[in-house]
């Protein structure tokens, strides 16, 4: 998907936030939803899909492998598998756009059936690494013919007689897990992924729903992942809840705008997603859970938030893994705390859709924040932000939605060089947060 439009867009200082949203569905299950589907026997129906971009591509892209992929009438989204080893070669390129989960989780799904597949995505995409995942599926006997520094364009040729293998995972990747287990349902005998640190489970849980054989082994401080491959997963029907990553727009921008009082619902309050719901908490924030229940395996319930005085603390590392899409907005709810804030245990940020620790640290500097950084961390003064900075978002979405939020209670203006990539995750974003009383909007030409 191409973005030939760049849209500039400002946020002015906004009067209380108030209402009850809901924020669309969440990324992480979307993604897996379609591909799952993709590879179980029989029909997967999906409700609350996320229909932003990264899923579209994805759900693009399984259609592309030969799964059967329809929107229906009530919006909801019917897959039909090919079953395990089903998939067969594209007669295209697969194009990930700007998703590194799409890509990555896709070349797991395809690294164990005898296919090939051309992988590309947009200019952030191909900078990104893909050795985290070739390294492992290369050592299950698939092979790849990727650009220079194991980046996009790729060729994927799936392995016809894929080995299991254990891996331990060298950073704490979701994706990288993922990849993994998914090449695992299609390689006779059991693969199994150590995780020396917990990243979040969609994976395991969503897979044993569609009735993998997976177990996981809580080993000391390290969960070993085991999947048996050669069986059948059998079609679900999923209920996709909202996703916490994205609320955490909404949610600090509820806590920083002075008399805001806003109900997120029917969040996903999964324990490896909520890391930044128990920092914000840490810092002073109002924000209470309401309705709490369980629907299709997750927790979820409703986020009530108020504008709060939110003070500086440090977020400890091992922190990272469940708040690690949330560093970008926390860094803004920082720049209105009093204190200093330090996040510790980022080097993960240095490798997103993009260099998240840099880009921040441009973008609050920009709007007057006293900040600094060092390889994996960063410090924010809180009380500082004036606003009237022109962020450079490099086509990434979550630094565009987090310098819009800080505008909502900045002095003057902030403004983004281009906001066309919050699509990617989050459309209706300005519409949404100025139904609550923000005020976002284009540049004036
Ligand atoms: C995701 C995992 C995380 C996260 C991304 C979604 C997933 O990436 O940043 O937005 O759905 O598995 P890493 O696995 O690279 O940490």
């Amino acid at each position: 998907m191409s973005h030939a439009t760049v849209t500039p867009l400002q946020s002015r200082k906004a009067s209380a936030l108030k209402g009850r949203i809901k924020v669309p569905g969440d990324k992480s299950m979307s993604h897996r939803s379609l591909m799952f589907g993709a590879i179980a026997l029989g029909k997967t129906h999906v409700s609350g899909l996320l229909e932003a971009e990264d899923v579209i591509n994805t759900a693009n892209s399984m259609a592309a492998l030969g799964a059967k992929v329809e929107k229906q009438p009530d919006n909801s989204w019917i897959i039909e598998g090919v079953g395990i080893g089903g998939l067969k070669s594209p007669q295209g390129d697969l194009d990930f756009g700007n998703s590194g989960t799409g890509v990555r989780l896709a070349m797991g799904l395809m690294a164990s059936t005898p296919l090939t597949a051309r992988c590309v995505g947009d200019a952030s995409l191909s900078k990104r690494p893909m050795g985290r995942v070739t390294n492992p599926l290369s050592e299950l006997g698939a092979k790849f013919d990727a650009s220079e520094g194991n980046r996009l364009p790729l060729t994927l040729h799936g392995a016809k007689d894929a080995k299991p293998i254990t891996y331990t995972l060298p950073m704490a990747s979701a994706q990288v897990k993922s990849a993994v287990l998914l090449a695992g349902i299609n390689t006779k005998g059991v693969t199994t992924v150590i995780e020396p640190v917990a990243t979040r489970d969609h994976t395991e849980r969503m897979l044993k729903a569609f009735g993998a054989k997976l177990e996981v082994k809580q080993v000391g401080t390290a969960r070993h992942i085991s999947i048996e491959g050669g069986h059948e997963l059998k079609g679900q029907v999923i209920a996709v809840p909202g996703d916490p990553s994205s609320a955490a727009f909404p949610m600090v921008a509820a806590l920083i705008t002075p008399g805001s009082d806003i109900v997120i619902e029917n969040i996903m309050l999964n324990p490896t997603r909520t890391g930044l719901i128990d920092t914000l908490i840490e810092m002073g924030g109002d924000i209470k859970i309401e309705n709490r229940r369980l629907a299709g395996g997750e927790e979820v319930g409703d986020l009530h938030v108020k504008a709060s005085s939110l003070k500086g603390i440090t977020v400890p590392p091992d922190r990272a893994p469940s708040m690690i899409d949330e560093y970008p907005i926390l860094g803004v709810a920082a720049s209105f705390a009093s204190g200093t804030t330090r996040m510790e245990g980022l080097e993960e940020l240095r490798v997103k859709e993009s260099d998240r620790l840099a880009a921040v640290e441009a973008g609050l500097k920009a709007n007057g924040v006293e900040t600094s950084s060092g390889k994996d961390w960063l410090e924010v003064k809180g009380g500082t932000a004036k606003g009237g900075g022109v962020v450079v978002t490099h086509m990434d979405h979550r630094i565009a939605m987090s310098f819009l939020v800080m505008g909502l209670a900045s002095p003057t203006p902030t403004h983004v060089d281009d906001a066309a990539f919050i699509a990617t995750s989050f459309p209706g974003f300005t519409s949404l947060m100025n139904g609550l009383g923000a005020d976002m909007q284009p540049e004036a030409k």
